[in-house]
């Protein structure tokens, strides 16, 4: 079988090598298309492959119909909002993904940008510390449970909400459990989001949760740039001068953001997984299940089913 890798923002040289092994081992062949910055490319490489392992690269009804071949698409990574889900249960494609792969690097990257973001991007101007400060943390999955147990190291108040977890399971973890996102923006001094894209959480996250924070209330954004409403947002922060946004996925209206000089900043590309052991543990994870599903079928960790 033809494994492509199709990834514009490539895994570390490493991660791939691992993934070559693996696919090899099993007698499949691996293809690469690293750095494409044409869909055209991409719609051409997918033509002859038998599965495909991608990250953020969207994998549309019009990829899909390209791939005659395609049986298997593992995106080697927890979220899968860039994968047409509906198109590839009409084409009988399986989609797959990779969660907790990853989610420690997200949540290092938290804490790196948080502690820019407080020392004053390392102006030298004095900032303020994480010890005693309330973090609250939507919602409780793998990355956010990584944030978890980082923010104890830096002795943080740590709350969380999620709908689909139950609060013993939050409070086991040593973690306050609140009964809503608007208490958890309410109670805490930062918010780290760490919710998927969903119809539900689209342009969630506005003028009402975020305009609830206490003064000097912080943002952290290593989810998706969907889940804001980047209009209230804009609007909110031109008025509360007190309030600072840290992302590490670009703004669509990322002009209008860095107006905000000394309180945004964003990442110049999204770096949340980009690290060798993220991208070894989600290269790898994703060769082996596409092994897995070739040989016995097995369809653990399938997103459409
Ligand atoms: C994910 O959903 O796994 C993360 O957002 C990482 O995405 P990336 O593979 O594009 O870095």
């Amino acid at each position: 079988m033809k494994v492509l890798v199709a990834t514009e923002k490539p895994f570390a040289a490493v991660a791939v090598d691992g993934i070559r092994k693996e696919i090899e081992a099993a007698g499949h062949e691996l293809v690469l298309l690293e750095k494409y910055t044409d869909k055209s490319q991409l719609l051409d490489a997918v033509a002859d492959a038998d599965a495909l392992i991608i990250r953020s690269d969207k994998v549309t009804a019009e990829v899909l119909d390209a791939a005659k071949q395609l049986k298997i698409c593992v995106r080697a990574g927890a979220g899968y909002d860039n994968v047409d889900l509906d198109a590839a249960t009409a084409h009988k494609v399986v989609v797959m993904n990779t969660p907790g792969q990853n989610s420690n690097a997200v949540a290092e990257l938290v804490f790196g940008m948080l502690v820019y973001g407080i020392r004053k991007f390392f102006t030298g101007a004095a900032g303020t510390e994480l010890l005693g400060k309330k973090l609250g943390i939507l919602a409780f999955g793998n990355v956010g449970r990584n944030v978890a147990r980082i923010a104890k190291g830096f002795g943080m108040d740590i709350y969380a909400y999620d709908a689909f977890c139950p609060k013993d399971v939050i409070e086991a973890a040593g973690v306050h459990a609140v009964d809503s996102q608007a208490d958890l923006f309410k109670t805490c001094d930062i918010v780290s989001l760490h919710i998927p894209a969903t119809a539900e959480t689209k342009k969630s996250i506005g003028k009402d949760l975020v305009g609830s924070m206490k003064k000097g209330g912080i943002l952290v954004n290593t989810a998706r740039k969907e889940v804001i409403n980047e209009e209230e947002l804009i609007a909110l922060m031109a008025e509360r001068t007190d309030l600072l946004y840290l992302t590490d996925i670009a703004p669509d209206a990322l002009d209008a953001f860095k107006a905000f000089e000394g309180r945004f900043f964003a990442t110049p590309k999204k770096m949340g997984a980009q690290t060798a052991e993220a991208n070894i543990n989600a290269g790898i994870a994703a060769a082996k299940q596409i092994v897995g599903y070739f040989k016995d079928g097995c369809t653990k960790f399938q997103v459409n089913k």
